[in-house]
């Protein structure tokens, strides 16, 4: 048996020894409680010896997580005075619902992996064999400060609005609403679930790596009219759905994703935070108007890695709690492996979904909003005649009472028609082409939107890969995929993607640009108008008129004229909204490929 002080010499001895520790190095936080999500901790380290560009700070959360489970990193070569071994950086973090550490580490070459492991997007993933200094303590955040992550939906019922948040435990959770700020004298219940490890499919989401604690899901339906909702201490407000609307106001958009201020094991969508900065500015702009958001698929891009949808969910809060937040289902909310729906002739599938378990409700849906009949597809499960979705659409199309909503507007995530080099694809969209065009053109469906492909793309009225004449009423095809993922093959090469051909434009391709941003949608009986704003400058760049007789009054050429696309613009805030826009339109660009 080893005498106590011999025993305490001995590890002494081992620990400064070890050339893994360096006991000089130390990382401090402040403050050490945050309020609440996206508020910033400055981290700050000191000590480190001959800095090298490849330490690097790791984000952990919950603490205990193994060194190789960090959520996030961050090399200490991104701050300014890294090479003097001692810097600070501030991050925005999310309530996670558990608590965050910092971990140094040196990523020497010498390292089992040498420098060479990379993610599926090829960022490093760096080694934690040579720690360099933990942060004391754990970072947390406020507790009972009440509900998170709010977002609303429509429901089948006019008059009601479903209302979901996240919350840290199970227990009995209450809504407070009512008309009116200072007469909240209503309180409702709210359904709780969760889901668990095992609900998962695979790796990285039922790993160990991917996998956190999601909290608690809630949910409230049947809160009718214009409410005002309390939670423990933020009130929110929306307005309800308004019956027979003679207007209708969406925004459209798809393939956002989620910024994250830390690298993680797959590239995020910084360009996110514009999309929803803008939207954010057009809602407000709207006053008490309905409105409602489409993400017509591809949502947050987590790819099995959990704290990417808490961020994701924190991120769209502001927009997503004050008006409807709908979606279709994308690739990256279904594709695995073993996934139920894989035809042999489709060759498109992957891991996309990252091991997140497949969604199985409202993979389908359609609602009226004002005077314009939503229809929802599900490009990523079964469409073929026969099946269920396949019917489900045939039959809503036929059955839409053009009286009361004149357009029809149709929401899938893999394109029918786009001039880019998504070959994977072709094997579906040649299937959609045959089943879905004939009820499209039959049901004169007046615009068809779609996601994937990471690019805005208008196209004429089309049928069969030909434009039709101006008295067809032929669908016009819309691809609104720029809302903020950045990989696409593209028309043109740019710096980053040189090895990628020309596709060339053709006839049917009317207006196609490589800006991200998102489409407006503003309907009254008579006109639809589809407006896409460009990130860069929360401008129009491009739009579409279509009457209810079908007649499409501004094509791609004409919309060239700078007033009209301005009178355009400003219907959207002057004519019907409350406040007024602070500038005008911009030029619309015909030829930027
Ligand atoms: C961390 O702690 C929690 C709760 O104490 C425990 O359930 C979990 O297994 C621990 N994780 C690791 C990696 O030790
Ligand atoms: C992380 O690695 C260091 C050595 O580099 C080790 O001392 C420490 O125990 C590890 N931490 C965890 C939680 O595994
Ligand atoms: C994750 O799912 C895969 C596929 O179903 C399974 O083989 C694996 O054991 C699961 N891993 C964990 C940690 O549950
Ligand atoms: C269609 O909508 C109009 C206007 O809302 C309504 O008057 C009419 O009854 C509806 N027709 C059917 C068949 O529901
Ligand atoms: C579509 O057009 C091609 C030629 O452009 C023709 O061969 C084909 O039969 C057409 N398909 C339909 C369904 O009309
Ligand atoms: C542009 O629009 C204005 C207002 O609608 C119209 O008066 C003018 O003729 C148009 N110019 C062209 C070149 O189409
Ligand atoms: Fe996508």
């Amino acid at each position: 048996m080893i005498r106590p002080l011999t025993f305490f010499l001995f590890f002494y001895l081992f620990i400064i020894s070890s050339p893994a520790i360096s006991s000089s190095v130390s990382v401090t936080y402040s403050p050490k409680t945050l309020v609440e999500s996206g508020d910033l901790v400055n981290i700050q380290w000191n000590g480190v010896e001959t800095p090298t560009e490849s330490d690097w700070l790791g984000i952990y959360s919950p603490p205990n997580s193994s060194n190789n489970s960090y959520i996030g990193y961050v090399f200490l070569s991104s701050c300014n005075k890294w090479r003097t071994g001692s810097c600070s950086i501030d991050l925005p973090l999310v309530n996670l619902r558990s608590k965050y550490e910092f971990r140094i580490f040196r990523w020497r070459d010498d390292d089992e992996t040498g420098k060479k492991k990379v993610d599926p997007d090829h960022n490093p993933v760096p080694g934690t064999k040579h720690m360099l200094a933990k942060s004391e303590g754990e970072l947390g955040l406020e507790t009972g400060r009440g509900p998170e992550q709010i977002h609303l939906a429509l429901t089948d019922h006019e008059d009601e609005m479903r209302v979901m948040f996240i919350t840290e435990d199970g227990k009995e959770n209450y809504v407070k609403y009512g008309g009116d700020e200072n007469a909240m004298n209503k309180a409702v219940n709210t359904f709780v679930s969760r889901y668990e490890r095992e609900d998962m499919c695979d790796a990285p989401a039922n790993h160990s790596t991917g996998w956190r604690d999601p909290g608690f899901i809630r949910q409230k339906l049947e809160i009718t009219q214009k409410v005002l909702l309390q939670g423990w201490s933020d009130t929110h407000s929306f307005m309800s759905r308004a019956k027979n609307s003679d207007e209708t106001y969406a925004i459209l958009f798809g393939d956002m994703g989620t910024a994250t201020p830390y690298s993680t094991f797959h590239t995020t969508q910084d360009e996110s935070v514009s999309t929803m900065k803008w939207i954010l500015r057009d809602i407000e702009a709207q006053g008490d108007k309905p409105i409602f958001i489409s993400h017509i698929g591809d949502i947050g891009y987590a790819r099995g890695y959990s704290w990417v949808w808490d961020t994701f969910f924190t991120q769209i809060e502001p927009v997503a709690s004050k008006v409807p937040y709908h979606v279709c289902i994308g690739n990256h909310e279904y594709n695995w492996p073993l996934q139920p729906w894989k035809p042999d002739w489709a060759n498109m599938y992957g891991k996309d979904g990252g091991g997140e378990s497949p969604a199985t409700r409202n993979l389908f849906y359609s609602f009226d909003s004002g005077v314009v009949h939503f229809v929802y597809l599900s490009t990523e499960t079964n469409f073929l005649p026969g099946g269920d979705q396949y019917n489900f659409i045939k039959h809503d199309l036929e059955t839409v009472n053009r009286t009361k909503t004149p357009f029809v507007v149709v929401q899938g995530h893999r394109p029918m028609y786009t001039t880019s080099d998504e070959y994977r694809d072709v094997p579906l969209r040649s299937r959609m082409l045959e089943h879905y065009e004939p009820l499209f053109v039959k049901n004169k469906v007046t615009l068809a939107v779609w996601g994937h492909v990471h690019r805005y793309e208008r196209f004429c009225p089309l049928k069969n890969f030909t434009c039709g004449e101006e008295d067809e009423a032929l669908p016009v095809h819309i691809v609104i995929g720029m809302g903020g993922h950045d990989w696409q093959t593209l028309w043109t090469p740019r710096p980053s993607q040189t090895t990628y051909p020309i596709f060339p434009q053709p006839e049917r391709s009317l207006f196609r640009t490589g800006e991200f941003g998102y489409t407006r949608l503003f309907a009254t009986k008579e006109k639809l108008t589809l407006t896409f704003i460009g990130n860069h400058d929360g401008e129009p760049h491009d739009m579409v008129e279509i009457l209810a007789s079908s007649k499409i009054l501004r094509r791609a050429e004409e919309s060239s004229n700078k007033s009209e696309v301005e009178n355009g613009y400003l219907s959207w805030f002057i004519s019907h909204g409350r406040r007024v826009a602070t500038s005008g339109g911009a030029p619309v660009k015909t030829n930027d490929v």
